[in-house]
């Protein structure tokens, strides 16, 4: 399928799932280098991150565990600067080294609220681990550590991504497709 029609917009395949598995394949090595002395808990964000995080941790041989904590920015193609925590943590994760794990840094907003909140929650450190990255449209000064790919700040789907909810059992990253 190179081309995919959800609901008013067409997409156009970008990042074929083979080369997410060895982009995947790629952070997890790194990971395991950086925190082999170490239990660090993976935090995926709902609903976007479950793929790639499920993918990830299965590549992980260090001693992890995973949580979940759902915000949301988005609403349809465009960031709407204000993010909802619809659900939280609630566990105890005081002391212990987080590795955020998402589906995309955008603007750098979610990335931004989650540290806020992390750091409340008196984390040892953070870092970042996502799948996409789009510098362009990144607006933030704290660093993302690991990057599956850099992209341009153009919408996509697919691999856990979505527009309006749809698209995201798409194996491959498409992207929307513009006239010119
Ligand atoms: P940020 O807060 O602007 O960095 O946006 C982060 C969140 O917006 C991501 O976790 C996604 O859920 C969503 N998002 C940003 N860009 C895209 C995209 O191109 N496709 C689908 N969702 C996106
Ligand atoms: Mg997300």
């Amino acid at each position: 399928m190179d081309q995919v029609q959800i609901l008013d917009k067409t997409f156009v395949k970008y990042i074929e799932k083979k080369d997410i598995d060895a982009a995947c394949e790629k952070m997890a090595g790194q990971i395991n280098e950086d925190y082999k002395n170490d239990e660090p808990i993976l935090l995926a964000t709902l609903n976007g991150a479950i793929i790639f995080a499920a993918e990830l941790m299965q590549k992980l041989t260090i001693r992890c565990r995973i949580s979940c904590i759902k915000l949301s920015s988005y609403s349809g193609t465009t960031s709407t600067n204000q993010v909802k925590q619809l659900v939280g943590l609630n566990e105890d994760i005081s002391g212990k080294r987080v590795i955020i794990v998402e589906d995309i840094v955008d603007t750098g907003v979610t990335y931004e609220h989650m540290v806020a909140l992390l750091k409340e929650a008196k984390v040892k450190d953070i870092a970042m681990a996502t799948m996409a990255f789009k510098p362009t449209a990144y607006k933030k000064d704290i660093p993302v550590q690991y990057v599956g790919f850099s992209i341009p700040d153009k919408f996509v789907i697919g691999h856990g991504l979505d527009y309006d909810g749809w698209g995201r059992n798409l194996p491959d990253i498409y992207q929307l497709k513009t006239e010119n």
